[in-house]
């Protein structure tokens, strides 16, 4: 009698992967064409972070990874719409303007917009699409005449639902645990989302909808991979842990701080980008809090951006935004993509085979 492999779920044949393992598209430049090849060469699904690429890069980079060989590649962006400040932006442009003497104003050009990155990235030849911090509606006719997967982000069983009957295909359930933007749908008036843990969403999200659900958030190892699998995931989607990949475009004063964070360090702040996300505190954080002044999303990401270039550029993690999630310190010390991958495959299957549930 044949044994199915538990890691080969129903999930990978949808998005025409040996492993059920997600590279989380991140958006501001880790996502480089170099992982998300790597991810799909070592069995998984790499992805794009494509919000604030041009759609010419995005292109560019699709059609890299399938001239690589690589089948599996998807773009993702991000849906949240527009939402007001609750000032003018005079102090944040005074902290930018502290923290990064040496840059007068980054390049002009406004960011592509989700539908012409999809379009894009479809054109290139992507195989899924993925989609965080909104309701998918937007892009949903274009991905379903592609004849491509869609796949959402929700923080909360509601906004699953609310995905599912916009057109995803598949869910990405992001518990509080994860590094990045919150992916709830709405944010309070006062800024803040609710929290809701991975171990608690998964099954939750299970329960409610009829499509493949993966997890998101502290799924750092194969122990992680397996307790999502457990709790009726199809497979996992990791942002952290691919960070301190070789291939990952992050800077290595940025790696070593997630490497080296602990459990309690990460928090969510709104002052980079005017909603809510998951990262290690530092001066940039700490400035732009109590500069106290908000334009909202995105314009306050436009605002804190020739910040963040300048801490980029110097390899400075005081002042790039240190999105993380909670487990940042199992995430290890830099090494090739398929390494990490490799690891995490083999500690599953040891995981699996201690529970008896090997194949
Ligand atoms: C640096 C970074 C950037 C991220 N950017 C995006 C993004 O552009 N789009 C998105 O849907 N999710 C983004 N995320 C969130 C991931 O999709 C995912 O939910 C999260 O990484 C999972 O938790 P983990 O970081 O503990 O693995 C980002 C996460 C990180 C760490």
């Amino acid at each position: 009698m044949m044994v199915r492999d538990p890691l080969h779920t129903p999930l990978c044949a949808q998005l025409g992967t040996r492993l059920p393992v997600v590279l989380a598209g991140m958006a501001g430049g880790p996502t480089s064409a170099e992982l998300v090849a790597a991810i799909g060469r070592a069995g998984g699904l790499g992805t794009f972070g494509a919000t604030g690429m041009s759609a010419e890069a995005l292109h560019d980079g699709v059609s890299a990874v399938r001239a690589a060989g690589v089948e599996a590649v998807a773009a993702n962006v991000l849906l949240a719409p527009p939402t007001p400040g609750r000032g003018d932006g005079a102090a944040v442009k005074v902290a930018v303007a502290a923290l990064a003497p040496e840059v007068d104003a980054l390049p002009a050009g406004s960011p592509a917009e989700p539908a012409e990155l999809v379009a894009a990235a479809i054109d290139a030849g992507a195989s899924a699409i993925s989609v965080g911090l909104g309701d998918p509606a937007p892009v949903a006719d274009a991905v379903r005449e592609a004849g491509l997967p869609l796949i959402a982000m929700a923080a909360c069983v509601a906004d699953a639902e609310r995905a599912v009957a916009s057109g995803a295909d598949v869910i990405v359930a992001q518990g509080g645990e994860a590094g990045g933007h919150r992916s709830n749908f709405e944010v309070g008036d006062d800024g803040t989302v609710p929290l809701v843990g991975t171990l608690a969403l998964v099954p939750q999200i299970v329960d409610a909808v009829d499509v493949p659900v993966i997890a998101a958030g502290g799924i750092m190892d194969g122990r992680g991979l397996v307790a999502a699998l457990a709790l009726g995931a199809q497979g996992v989607q990791l942002g952290t842990l691919f960070l301190v990949a070789d291939e990952a475009a992050v800077p290595p004063s940025y790696k070593r701080r997630v490497a080296a964070s602990r459990d309690v360090e990460s928090v969510i702040t709104a002052a980079v980008s005017g909603r809510p996300a998951r990262g290690l505190p530092n001066t940039l954080v700490r400035t732009l809090e109590a500069a106290g002044d908000s334009v909202g999303w995105p314009a306050q990401a436009g605002l804190t951006a020739a910040a963040r270039a300048a801490g980029a550029a110097a390899d400075d993690a005081e002042r790039v935004a240190l999105w993380s999630g909670q487990a940042g310190a199992l995430a290890g010390t830099g090494r090739p993509a398929a390494e990490i991958m490799d690891a995490l495959i083999a500690q599953a299957r040891g995981v699996l085979g201690e529970l008896g549930a090997g194949p």
